[in-house]
């Protein structure tokens, strides 16, 4: 039979090639991107969907959100889950290891330094031991997760050759003919799905935590794949401890005032990047 020939079930390396649910009933999978230790977000994506066969994660775990540890225990604690490193993850595990990042001076602590001060060496380990690339099979559909297309930019695939170019590079030889092909990126925080052509498609669910300058929504978004059919979600959630924190790191006067700007426009009012931040005597907390 060939690989992709079962029609339902979902099937991956991360699980040990067993199959995970592969009776005749549709399968949920629930495609999330760049988390960026944002904790508070998370929890509400899982608790809306507390019932999936599983959880795609493509990359960013931690760096630029408050809560790094928690985010990773969640992530542990998923046992039906196929898991790849972001850019921010790499950069987080190569600054643990090659910085003394606990004496960072005033004005250039950043929340990678936040981060990791809020993690475990086993953390770390876990961390960059994710792998930048997998494979899994769902409802007929051979995924491919990554990250990012190209690392070090925000490049997408336009057209059928590249994406048979990539297929290629980066899937087992039993997948390049498969006639229903999906990649999963993440990076860009824009969700998004690009049909290329029939069994050729690339999506994006979106970043669970932050978006773009020109995208204010403050939603988590991510997608939820059910007997194939992708569906968008965009899930209010509770953007006060993200602040609270920010303004808690705003007192102390030590972190770069940039990396705080980021935040109050990310999950506060601020209309930019370059907003004046917060008076210090307004700040409570
Ligand atoms: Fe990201």
């Amino acid at each position: 039979m060939l690989p992709w020939g079962s029609a339902k079930g979902v099937q991956s390396a991360n699980t040990g090639g067993r199959p995970e649910n592969s009776g005749d009933v549709p399968v949920k999978v629930i495609v999330l991107s760049d988390v960026h230790a944002n904790i508070w977000a998370l929890d509400a994506v899982l608790e809306q969907e507390r019932e999936y066969d599983l959880l795609c994660f493509a990359g960013d775990m931690i760096d630029y959100g408050t809560d790094p540890a928690e985010v990773i225990e969640r992530f542990q604690s998923c046992s039906r889950a196929v898991l790849v490193k972001g850019n921010h993850d790499g950069n987080a595990v190569r600054v643990f290891h090659t910085e003394d990042f606990r004496h960072a001076p005033a004005g250039q602590y950043k929340w990678v330094h936040h981060n990791l001060e809020r993690m475990t060496g086993e953390q770390a380990a876990y961390i960059d031991s994710l792998p930048e690339s997998a494979v899994f099979q769902a409802d007929g559909w051979v995924y491919l997760v990554q990250h990012q297309y190209r690392p070090g930019s925000y490049e997408v695939i336009e057209c059928r050759h590249v994406f048979e170019e990539h297929w290629r590079r980066h899937t087992p030889k039993e997948y390049w003919v498969a006639p229903r092909r999906r990649m999963v990126f993440g990076h860009t925080h824009r969700q998004c799905v690009h049909i290329l052509g029939d069994g050729m498609e690339w999506l994006n669910p979106g970043s669970v935590s932050y978006h773009r300058l020109d995208d204010p929504d403050k939603d988590a978004r991510y997608m939820v794949i059910t007997d194939g059919s992708i569906k968008m979600r965009s899930l209010p959630y509770p953007r006060e401890p993200l602040l609270k924190e920010t303004f808690r790191q705003l007192k102390a006067g030590r972190m770069a005032e940039q990396e705080m700007r980021y935040f109050f426009y990310y999950f506060g009012d601020a209309p930019d990047f370059d907003a004046p931040l917060p008076d210090h005597d307004s700040v409570s907390g």
